[in-house]
């Protein structure tokens, strides 16, 4: 069925289109009805009984479907391939759930896991969902701090980790960092089960450790546990407006019935086919399109273990998509940047055999038109930009090539799918004329698959999301759709910054700074960077009579960011000013300094207090390099 029926068919009866979606989903109880009018904001097949893991596993074995590969581990770093078939992966994660269980953990427990891209970490997600317990992973590029405050929130019976990560030219020693984070977290957690990876084994605690294999070879199997359809199936924290990230909650029914209907109607994936979605496991993206989707279609998914370029160079994508047969690519719009500005003339891609290559997505940050024209003619195959967020858990907006594609607009994610009634809003929550810029807002109810609510955090819930715009949810993001549809998505209207397709908070790096004894005040902005999209530049007011001198100072809180956010915050560059200009209210004006910074024309805001402060903030930007050549 083409687009427009699909959409038009959703719009005339909704709770119809979910409950013959949700058909592509096994229940154990059906549900009665579709959309439950209860919650902040709704939920969804609340009174059906579900299990996660049956779906992704299980049903493909008992189907007669064992001996399809399930999972590929392809791992640019050490070299090693290894493939799982999903009566192996069965075996694995049945086993897996045993353990867990035998230690206590059973329905509504939260487990973090914390692990680099190693077919454990998806292993470990699908034993929780195997007995009902809520996984909550933590990406491996934040710091202990950062793990800390996790366990806090979501209060863990168990944790899950391995010995370490590998990044380029180094061995990230992820236990030491989890032994740290549990030192400063206030929660303990019971059980800490550690997978020793070759490259780096972790010294273990007597009588909290475990180790991940002595414990699965004697384990006992576990069966799968029914869940409500509203229970949750994972938290994922996301970055907000301040330090404290918000847990955003996925329920487990409508989380299977939006993956099932996604993955054949979006990417065109079905079973037997290959899926590689070159993101982590730590994001959203790497929750619905590496482990549940593509293991719910009954499709091979590639859990990929390296970087875009140097692991060891710009062809490794391309190596992947022919060895392994991938059909549908998705990765990031910076990390095809990075391609490319290694590879300008895309001599690596003729290097491989890509004729099974049918598209390319791109999605975590706006795909300029560049990459997508780049990437279009090297590769000859559409290439589909797609607008989401870690909140929705699946695209709002897309060109769903498996329903057929629509022509692509560069600098457009295309089109709302079913579910996502998108309206652009004025300030007093009007919608504005086609073409016109405004804040984008989901008409409630949202579909399923979307945040219930967050994670001990009802009202934060409301606050973040639906109360600026009743009867909507607001995206955070804005800009407009055209005539025909096209939405189009221009800048963030919050402090949330997109770095590397990684979305961080600046009000978080701001409170890290703020915590360094010479600081008195300070801001972070994030500047246009040519390969990462976005990156995060501080500035910094010096208390009176500090003598650190002030290159010592920013290298301090430099290193102090990384170490309380983590590395994957990208903070390195820093600038000391006298003042930061502030509106007559005393609000830091970030976004005029953010476009000083990219060498935008600034008009002097109408209520600063005092403009001459612009001049000073050109001069130090200018000290570190901004603008910057492009
Ligand atoms: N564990 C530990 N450290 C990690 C990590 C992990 N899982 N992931 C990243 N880091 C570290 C990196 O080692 C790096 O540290 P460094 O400052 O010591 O070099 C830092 O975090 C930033 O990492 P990254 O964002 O990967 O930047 P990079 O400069 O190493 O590489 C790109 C640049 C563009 C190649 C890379 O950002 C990339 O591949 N981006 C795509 C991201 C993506 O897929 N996002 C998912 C959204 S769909
Ligand atoms: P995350 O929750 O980490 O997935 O980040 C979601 C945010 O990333 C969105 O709210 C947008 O600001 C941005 N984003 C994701 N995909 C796109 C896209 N295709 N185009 C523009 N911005 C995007």
């Amino acid at each position: 069925m083409a687009y427009r029926d699909i959409y038009e068919g959703w719009q005339s009866d909704p709770e119809g289109f979910w409950m013959e979606a949700s058909r592509a989903i096994d229940w154990t109880h059906s549900p009665s009805r579709a959309f439950f009018e209860q919650g902040p904001a709704g939920e969804w097949f609340a009174d059906g009984m579900v299990n996660a893991c049956w779906n992704a596993v299980d049903r493909h074995v008992q189907a007669g479907h064992g001996d399809r590969l399930a999972v590929i581990h392809d791992s640019a770093m050490t070299g090693k391939v290894a493939r799982l078939t999903y009566a192996q992966l069965q075996d694995q994660v049945a086993r897996l759930a045993g353990v867990l269980a035998a230690h206590g953990v059973g329905k509504g427990d939260r487990v973090i896991i914390y692990m680099p891209m190693i077919p454990q970490a998806l292993q470990a997600m699908l034993a929780c969902a195997r007995i009902g317990a809520i996984h909550s992973v933590v990406f491996g590029g934040f710091a202990a701090h950062e793990l800390a405050v996790r366990i806090d929130d979501a209060r863990p019976k168990a944790i899950l980790a391995a010995s370490c990560g590998l990044e380029p030219n180094r061995v990230v020693p992820y236990k030491p960092l989890m032994d740290q984070a549990l030192e400063e977290a206030t929660h303990k957690p019971t059980l800490c089960l550690v997978h020793q990876r070759p490259e780096c084994t972790a010294a273990m605690t007597e009588g909290r450790d475990l180790d991940w294999d002595q414990a699965l070879a004697t384990a006992t199997p576990a069966d799968c546990v029914p869940v409500e359809g509203n229970h949750p199936a994972y938290i994922l924290y996301t970055s907000g407006t301040t330090g404290q990230p918000k847990g955003v909650v996925r329920h487990t029914a409508g989380h299977l019935v939006a993956l099932a209907w996604s993955v054949p109607n979006i990417y065109d994936i079905g079973p037997g086919d290959v899926f590689f979605v070159a993101s982590d496991v730590g994001w959203v993206v790497g929750h619905s399109y590496i482990v549940y989707g593509p293991l719910i279609a009954g499709a091979t998914t590639v859990i990929f273990e390296g970087k875009p370029v140097g692991t060891p160079d710009a062809g490794t994508f391309w190596r992947i998509i022919a060895d392994h047969g991938v059909k549908s690519f998705f990765t990031a719009p910076t990390a095809i940047r990075a391609v490319k500005r290694d590879d300008p003339d895309g001599a690596l891609i003729g290097q491989y055999d890509l004729s099974g290559l049918k598209a390319l997505f791109l999605a975590g940050e706006r795909a300029d038109p560049d990459t997508i024209t780049w990437a279009e003619d090297r590769l000859n195959i559409p290439v589909i930009d797609h607008w989401w967020q870690t909140e929705t858990g699946w695209p709002i907006a897309a060109n769903p090539l498996g329903a057929g594609l629509l022509p692509i607009r560069k600098g457009s994610p295309s089109v709302p799918m079913p579910g996502y009634h998108i309206d652009v809003l004025d300030e007093a929550g009007h919608p504005v004329a086609p073409g016109t810029l405004g804040a984008i807002a989901l008409r409630l109810p949202l579909p399923p698959g979307t945040l219930p609510t967050l994670w001990n955090a009802e009202t934060r819930f409301r606050k973040a999301y639906l109360e600026h715009f009743p009867g909507y949810y607001e995206t955070g993001d804005a800009g407009y759709v055209d005539e025909d549809g096209y939405v189009f998505i221009m800048a963030r209207t919050d402090d949330v910054i997109n770095v590397a397709g990684h979305r961080l908070s600046t009000g978080a790096m701001e409170e890290v700074l703020s915590s360094h004894p010479a600081v008195a005040e300070c801001a972070v902005i994030g500047v246009v960077d040519t390969l990462k999209g976005q990156a995060p530049v501080g500035l910094l007011c010096l208390k009176k009579g500090v003598t650190t001198p002030p290159d010592q100072v920013v290298s301090q809180v430099v290193a102090l960011v990384r170490d309380r956010i983590g590395p994957v915050a990208a903070f390195k560059t820093a600038c000391i000013v006298d003042r930061l200009p502030k509106t007559r209210s005393g609000k830091i004006l970030r976004a005029t300094m953010a476009k000083i910074a990219d060498g935008e024309e600034v008009k002097t805001p109408a209520t600063i207090d005092d403009p001459a402060i612009l001049d000073e903030i050109r001069t130090a930007l200018a000290g570190v390099g901004y603008p910057c050549e492009r």
